[in-house]
């Protein structure tokens, strides 16, 4: 039963493998599910050199299910290896899923923390944290449940992230109360075997945040620049202005953690991308020190069967690593550096004058592309960029907003994002055959989306109202 399974979904990748990779909307440079629907990151992890990235992946459909863990690993964050499925939902404690978590190496091995998903015939949900562990950081072996779900909440209580403070280990789970608030749950341990369960450190309705949502999906926890952060996707945020505009969102609390006495001081909460499609990331601390963050390109629930994709049998992907800071109280993200290894052919453009005429300019146009602007005159009231007629950026220095705008691929109408933003002084554009990342001001804010042109469109489009003076760099991505 279990071997049958997996030998089934690597039939499905095999039966599918020409549809799959027909599609022109197959990304060049992020990662995706080889068949099927990926969603979260999970088990981040730099091990002897090598990065680990598991990812939540169901092979069956192109909807969500009963997860297993895909596996890619990379030693440069650049290229990466398909790796044999890491978890597949095989025994009765994680049945109908093995859902998100982490991984930590201890005693020479590789362990990884997940949320087993059961379902009775009546659909009545239960949840098991369970381990699995591995010596050669391919193969893994389940080990069972380890914790199993305390008093005062509701079956929604899953995605483990595991790390180590001082002598311990520490757990953070995202959860429910009883009362159908979302909550943020630490455990202790010294042996990763044996948990105790030390309370609720966030939450909705808790350390004044007010009405915060009725669950919280996948919390990680770390120290960033000497703070402590929080980072959790909260679930029943309702819109307010130019925030909260996607289903679900993500975002961070910056604070102290005293693990003593398991409380969490903490201030707003702050979302992390601005765009249409980011969800569910995950953080490990590398080799060299970075905090390096990957994240689902996608939201559950938010037009996930429109996306053009389906018909080729796959859907969604993952962002960027992008390499995390804090500065003023606020989190930077900057595509890590190892990213420059697939600049090709550099085009460069200096001092170029916008005036209110949409432009083109040689060699700057492309499916694969990294652009990079420094504005170096800021007389402009407006600024804006197009690509591929779907997707264009915008600055308005007079409001202060910066908006993404895009052709929905539910409704075909165009459909915006916003933040405010003080001054424009850099831009770096990261995009790919069916994605856009948008980095402001070093890392500043960040917009990612997905976008879904005509093949054939391979169109960039400067637009100034006023005259913008800007350096323009561009690159071919190719890995
Ligand atoms: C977030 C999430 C997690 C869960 C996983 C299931 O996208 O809902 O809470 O563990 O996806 O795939």
């Amino acid at each position: 039963m279990s071997d049958s399974i997996i030998e089934r979904a690597y039939e499905e990748v095999n039966r599918h493998k020409q549809t799959v990779e027909r599609d022109y909307h197959r990304l060049h440079y992020h990662l995706m599910p080889p068949v099927g629907l990926l969603n979260d990151p999970n088990g981040f992890i730099q091990w002897n050199g090598t990065y680990h990235l598991f990812y939540q992946w169901m092979p069956f459909k192109t909807g969500h299910g009963a997860k297993f863990w895909g596996h890619y690993s990379s030693t440069d964050l650049v290229y990466w290896s398909s790796e044999p499925i890491a978890l597949a939902p095989t025994d009765w404690f994680d049945k109908n899923g093995c859902y998100s978590g982490s991984a930590v190496v201890d005693d020479g091995r590789m362990k990884l923390f997940y949320t087993g998903n059961v379902k009775d015939e009546q659909g009545n949900r239960e949840t098991y944290q369970c381990m699995a562990e591995s010596l050669d950081g391919v193969s893994f072996e389940k080990k069972g449940v380890v914790i199993t779900l305390p008093e005062g909440y509701t079956a929604h209580f899953r995605d483990p992230k595991v790390w180590k403070h001082e002598l311990d280990w520490y757990m953070v789970i995202g959860a429910q109360s009883k009362d159908l608030q979302g909550k943020a749950v630490l455990f202790k341990s010294e042996d990763l075997k044996a948990w105790t369960h030390l309370g609720v450190i966030a939450g909705s309705q808790e350390n004044n945040v007010g009405n915060f949502g009725y669950m919280w999906e996948c919390p990680d926890v770390f120290e960033l620049d000497g703070k402590e952060i929080l980072l959790v996707s909260p679930q029943g945020l309702a819109p307010i202005g130019m925030q909260f505009q996607n289903k679900y969102q993500t975002g961070y609390f910056v604070g102290s953690l005293d693990y003593e006495s398991a409380t969490f001081t903490h201030g707003a909460f702050q979302e992390l991308d601005r765009g249409f499609e980011f969800y569910a990331p995950q953080t490990t601390l590398d080799e060299k020190g970075r905090r390096i963050m990957f994240g689902w390109m996608g939201v559950p629930e938010q037009g996930e069967e429109a996306h053009p994709t389906i018909k080729h049998k796959w859907i969604h992907s993952m962002t960027l690593p992008r390499e995390l800071h804090l500065v003023d109280g606020k989190i930077i993200q900057q595509p890590v550096e190892e990213l420059k290894m697939m600049r090709k052919n550099e085009v460069k453009y200096m001092s170029v004058v916008f005036d209110k005429r949409e432009m083109e300019l040689k060699d700057i146009h492309g499916e694969s592309v990294e652009l990079e602007l420094t504005i170096k005159d800021n007389p402009f009231q407006t600024f804006a960029v197009s690509f591929r007629n779907n997707v264009t950026f915008k600055y308005d220095r007079h409001s202060q907003i910066a908006t993404l705008e895009r052709v929905s691929f539910v409704t075909g109408d165009i459909e915006k994002r916003q933040c405010s933003l003080i001054t424009l002084e850099h831009i770096s554009f990261f995009v790919d055959s069916s994605s856009i990342e948008i980095f402001i001001n070093g890392g500043q804010e960040v917009f990612s989306a997905r976008m879904f042109p005509e093949e054939a469109d391979k169109s960039i489009v400067f637009h100034g109202n006023g005259d913008v003076i800007a350096d323009i760099t561009k690159w071919e991505i190719r890995p």
